[in-house]
């Protein structure tokens, strides 16, 4: 079970009117929603779909030791944020992924390549436009190495490509090679591709994806608090609180709040709009941000994730989880009285189909924001905007 409680944001920061003006919008915002081309996501995952997936995951289990992952953006860390949420601590990985392509470090790449050198491995390339430097740049001396190792043939069961389904070179490449290939369809943007084959492969080796987009599906039809939620932080915003803070106290979260920080900073950010998303792992920030957000300056609002069911273990007869809990409430309490308001997100427990229903939630309100807004919640014009001079300033052709 998924709650949302806005009730702290509204009765002691907001204004009634204020909140009644937005949520007559509604009807306004739901209709420029449905008539956008770019809700695909809306729709089920075919099931022939998914059982290729299984097929290909199957096979990669076999013939390989590890999978690399190359992406980046929206193209990584929905599957990214996943891994880290349903892995364990410290208990090594059943079938290890690697991510790669989400930087330019040379050492990473050379650390990478020595590895990739000693064991069997596959790849899964993605990426919408097929020309994103960094995931190319990566899987061409990934590949490079592939083709020393591996014979044509076996190139052909050891690489998927994942992109749009007619432009770009990876296209082409999957076609002329005969490489399988998934689609990441015309009408699904990078950050909402989290039920495309660009995440459901890499999550489909360390979480049950039927699970996950049954969840994702209830989520989906919490439309009015998704609503809510994105009147409030549009409220909120024009209260002067332009940055919001993500706030776990379970810090296999942190990369749920990186994909929440793209979601919604990629959808807002733009005609010089948008809230600024930010995240702290506590209690660990509560000794180094906590002073700026309890004292500083005025300009943030927080969401909190509490999470009620976790392990047993005790300290002095209470539970660790419990007390984890109270620290939370305490913090809401103490930065609400610093007039920081706060939002609170309770979910039973880290489940598939509990957190398949908050990324359907986070996905349908960050779409409504960027309405009210006034911006096109679906396109990125500013990452264009650098990824056309590396090109330019490079010379690389892609
Ligand atoms: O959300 C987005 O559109 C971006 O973050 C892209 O996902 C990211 O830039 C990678 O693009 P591509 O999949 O075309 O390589």
């Amino acid at each position: 079970m998924v709650t949302f409680d806005f009730s702290i944001s509204c009765n002691s920061f907001l204004n009634t009117m204020d909140i009644k003006r937005e949520m007559e919008r509604k009807g306004e915002v739901f209709s420029s929603f449905e008539k956008s081309s770019m809700i695909g996501w809306m729709d089920p995952v075919d099931a022939t779909l998914i059982e290729k997936i299984f097929h290909i995951r199957d096979r990669i289990k076999q013939n390989s030791k590890c999978l690399v992952v190359i992406g980046i953006g929206g193209s990584f860390l929905g599957s990214y944020a996943m891994k880290e949420m349903f892995s364990d601590y410290f208990s090594k990985e059943e079938f290890p992924i690697i991510y790669a392509g989400t930087s330019l470090s040379s050492q990473y790449m050379d650390q990478l390549l020595s590895y990739l050198k000693t064991i069997d491995f596959s790849v899964q390339v993605i990426s919408k436009s097929g020309t994103t430097m960094e995931t190319m740049i990566t899987y061409q001396l990934v590949k490079q190495l592939m083709e020393e190792k591996y014979s044509k043939e076996e190139l052909r069961k050891r690489i998927i490509i994942t992109t749009d389904s007619k432009e770009g070179s990876l296209r082409k490449e999957a076609e002329t090679e005969g490489y399988d290939a998934f689609i990441i369809p015309n009408n699904i943007g990078g950050r909402y591709s989290i039920t495309t084959p660009a995440h459901l492969l890499a999550m489909s080796f360390f979480l049950d994806i039927s699970k996950f987009l049954e969840g994702f599906y209830q989520g989906l039809k919490r439309q009015e608090e998704a609503y809510q939620y994105a009147v409030v932080r549009k409220l909120l915003f024009e209260r002067g609180k332009y940055i919001e803070n993500f706030c776990v106290y379970e810090p296999k979260l942190y990369y749920f709040t990186e994909w929440l920080k793209q979601l919604f900073g990629e959808t807002e950010g733009k005609e010089q709009k948008g809230i600024f998303p930010v995240s702290t792992v506590h209690t660990r920030d509560l000794h180094s941000l906590g002073q700026f957000i309890q004292e500083g300056n005025p300009i943030l609002f927080e969401t909190f994730f509490k999470i009620h069911h976790s392990t047993k273990i005790l300290y002095n007869q209470l539970e660790l989880h419990h007390i984890n809990n109270v620290v939370l409430d305490s913090v809401v309490d103490a930065h609400i009285s610093g007039g920081v308001p706060c939002n609170l997100i309770e979910l039973d427990q880290i489940e598939e189909d509990t957190i398949g229903q908050l990324c359907a939630f986070f996905m349908l309100s960050a779409a409504y924001s960027g309405y009210l807004f006034g911006v096109d919640p679906f396109n990125q014009p500013g990452v264009e905007v650098y990824k056309k001079r590396i090109r330019e300033n490079l010379e690389l052709h892609f």
